[in-house]
């Protein structure tokens, strides 16, 4: 970079005083030790003034770029460090090369936990075990010598087939929200940076570099923005990441209304913005619409340009590199006032995070026995039953002999769905592993692949292949007493990058469970994928079904637990998996014609379309079952407290647990507005607990629901709305499930 052609005015005044502190020195240690910037007890704004009014505009511009690929740029000469990234969200992945070359045969192996697929955190419904989950991460980021960990994703899953639903929190604003802040929470909290992705409304993969995405103001806010609110306001987030696509006409980088309008102004966002990876196509548009940081930058950002697959995919970077900054602002289409605001947050973040006292350096402890627990609880809680017929589950190990497991899934561990937050883990169970694990040699454990999993190994994707391998698989099937199927996808054909081809399972799996059906009717089928698989083949005659997502590195360990009853299933669905791709309300318009796509489904999306034009999914949101049963009753409106002058509505409900099994739930809350000026969902989720409980056990909870929770946006006064009136407080175990209803006042 050439900075030499830059005159910075240099005062009388300002030289004296420069002099006065003597810098740029490097042997007055001790005099710039006291300089205010530096000191940990002033307030942070008070040290970012300081450090900025010591900066040059050309160390301010260098800030704007990336000097690495996971790297921002130091300002040595003021104790400014690099910020050092990695790749999350689902833990620490390798920082060095691009996406594409990480996790190659030749890059330096770097380990860490693998956890569980967002998805299947998010089907926890457990916002304390997320934040222990966020926490770890940081821990082991730290441990690795990195400051910040970019997650977590909080994009809607809008279409079965998003190539990267495994990594985001499902279909709900609320949940996700809640999911977001506690993970957030738990990163900030070891004071690693977190960065909340991508804003806004990545939503599908195909074309993500040149998609332009329209989306009314009313879905936008109702519901595509509001995780990345919450993550602002409750979780004080440190970075907002934008994403690749254009929203109504513009990048996401150079979106003024997506970045200054909605996330700095009316949000209070006071961290700084990150750029998605090569996602830059202009210098001053961008800057003055609120992007604060580039990246990559430095030579691998220009040796990433220069490939061709770069080229053809629509990237673009290096617009935010100090001389085009600089020109930039020499030819007066960028004020220093805006350098100010984008160079401030970043340092405001550098000092809140505590990186200009301590940088981190590597060689800490990672994949410790409590950061693997965390990971082990999260696949086992994340893991849903979503049929269980004549209670074939749980397996009893005294009364089974043999068990023939089976499938693509099965003998080899699918930790993840592809791209930027696939883990390399040190060591990962499969599902047979697992079972393996679990019953030692009590029970005879046969095992097959009966289908290649398509795509991965040609020679087993000929007819001949399929033939051999689904006749082993029925002949061990029908030697045994029980037979478990493991069905889905791997992070080959679920990935960034592109979507999911069709709702159906990769070939010959369909065929697989049919068949070893047939063989043997004591069947448990295990879907092992992040998106929604197409079941009318066999679903009516599958006698028990679980859907464990990818579950990281414990993910086998996980369902060996729920297959034997060491662990209750408590996982709840958090999207609703549709009977078929066509069913599913983005797929009228999916995926765009002349890259241009129509969110026209508007704010109905997930269950808020399913459950309002009665459209019956295969299973609904919220959805899942357990080894034991729970009873909900006495839906009361307990008390109105205040927050200042904000009423919270403080609901109760009594939850018991009727079986047999200690087992946990989720209580949720949906509210129905049948009386507002305008069209909205047939109920939304509002609120919800997860109670743990032990047979014959009861306890009351209670969810607190603030004036937001009766809210709409209005597109005609561009505000949050609430119409005073009667709304319809509903409980239920899934959308579809509404168990207690009790109306409520609100506004009158
Ligand atoms: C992804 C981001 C990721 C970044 C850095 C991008 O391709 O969309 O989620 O953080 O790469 O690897």
């Amino acid at each position: 970079m050439t900075h030499h052609n830059l005159r910075v005015p240099i005062t009388f005044l300002s030289l004296l005083f420069a002099l006065a502190l003597q810098l740029p020195s490097q042997t007055t240690q001790t005099a710039t030790d006291n300089l205010p910037y530096k000191d940990a007890s002033l307030p942070v704004d008070q040290r970012v003034s300081d450090l900025l009014k010591r900066m040059t505009l050309e160390e301010k511009a260098t800030m704007l770029a990336g000097s690495g690929w996971m790297e921002s740029a130091p300002i040595p000469r003021l104790g400014i460090p690099a910020i050092k990234m990695a790749d999350g969200p689902l833990g620490v992945r390798s920082w060095m090369g691009s996406s594409a070359i990480t996790n190659a045969a030749n890059a330096p192996k770097i380990t860490s936990t693998s956890f569980p697929s967002g998805v299947a955190m998010a089907a926890t419904w457990n916002t304390d075990l997320v934040q222990r989950e966020g926490q770890a991460i940081a821990q082991e980021t730290k441990a690795l010598g990195r400051d910040m960990i970019l997650g977590p994703t909080v994009n809607i899953n809008r279409i079965p087939l998003w190539g990267r639903n495994f990594e985001g929190y499902g279909e709900d604003p609320y949940l996700a929200a809640q999911l977001g802040v506690a993970y957030i929470k738990g990163v900030q909290g070891e004071r690693v940076i977190p960065s909340v992705k991508h804003f806004a409304a990545n939503n599908e993969e195909f074309e993500r570099h040149r998609l332009d995405e329209k989306i009314d103001e009313r879905a936008l806010h109702e519901i595509y923005l509001p995780a990345f609110k919450a993550a602002v306001q409750q979780a004080d987030v440190w970075t907002v990441m934008s994403a690749y696509e254009k929203v109504n006409g513009k990048y996401c980088a150079e979106n003024d209304y997506l970045l200054t309008d909605i996330l700095k102004n009316e949000f209070g966002f006071q961290g700084f913005v990150i750029s998605d990876w090569a996602s830059t196509y202009s210098t001053a548009p961008t800057v003055n619409a609120g992007m604060d940081l580039e990246m990559p930058g430095g030579p691998p950002l220009h040796a990433m340009l220069k490939r061709p697959q770069t080229i053809m995919s629509g990237n673009s970077g290096g617009w935010l590199e100090a001389d085009k900054v600089l020109a930039e602002i020499k030819a007066g289409h960028i004020t220093e006032a805006t350098i100010d605001d984008n160079v401030g947050r970043i340092l405001r973040v550098l000092i809140l995070s505590g990186l200009m006292e301590h940088p981190h350096s590597p060689g800490g402890e990672v994949d410790t026995p409590e950061q693997r627990k965390i990971a082990l609880e999260g696949a086992t809680e994340g893991i849903v039953l979503l049929k269980n017929q004549n209670s074939l589950l749980p397996l009893d190990p005294v009364k089974i002999h043999s068990i023939a497991v089976i499938g693509p899934d099965a003998l080899v561990a699918r930790t993840g769905g592809g791209g930027s937050s696939l883990v390399r883990p040190d060591h990962a169970i499969s599902p047979l592993e697992g079972i393996q694990k679990r019953v030692g040699s009590a029970i005879q454990v046969t095992s097959a692949p009966g289908v290649g999993m398509e795509g991965e190994d040609a020679t087993h994707d000929t007819p001949e292949a399929r033939a051999a391998d689904l006749k082993q698989a029925t002949d061990i099937a029908s030697k045994a007493d029980v037979a478990i199927i493991v069905v889905g996808r791997y992070n080959k054909n679920e990935s960034e990058g592109f979507d999911v081809k069709t709702m159906d399972l990769p070939a010959g799996q369909d065929e697989l469970i049919q068949a070893v059906e047939k063989a043997n009717p004591h069947t448990v089928v295990v879907l092992n994928t992040g998106d929604p698989v197409t079941m009318s083949k066999w679903l009516d005659t599958t006698p028990a079904l679980l859907d464990m997502w990818y579950g990281g590195q414990e993910g086998g360990n996980a369902i060996a637990a729920i297959l034997f009853g060491d662990a209750n299933p408590s996982g709840k669905l958090p999207v609703s998996l549709p009977r078929k791709f066509e069913d599913s309300p983005g797929a009228k318009t999916y995926p765009g014609q002349n890259l241009h796509t129509d969110y026209a489904e508007g704010i109905y999306v997930g269950y808020r379309y399913y459950d309002t034009k009665n459209v019956e999914p295969q299973f609904p949101f919220g959805f899942g079952l357990s080894y034991t049963t729970f009873e909900y009753s006495d839906l009361k409106l307990a008390r109105i407290t205040f927050a200042g002058k904000n009423p919270i509505w403080n609901f109760t409900i009594n939850v018991r647990n009727t079986g047999q099994r200690s087992g946990a739930d989720v209580v949720q809350l949906y509210v129905h507005d049948g009386h507002s000026k305008i069209d909205r969902p047939a109920h939304e989720l509002k609120g919800f607990s997860r109670v743990e409980l032990n047979p014959g056990e009861s306890k009351t909870i209670e969810l607190q629901l603030d004036n937001s929770a009766f809210q709409y946006w209005s597109p005609t006064t561009k505000q949050w709305t609430l119409d005073p009136g009667t709304f319809e407080i509903q409980v239920g175990a899934s959308s579809r499930d509404i168990r207690l209803k009790a109306p409520v006042q609100i506004g009158r």
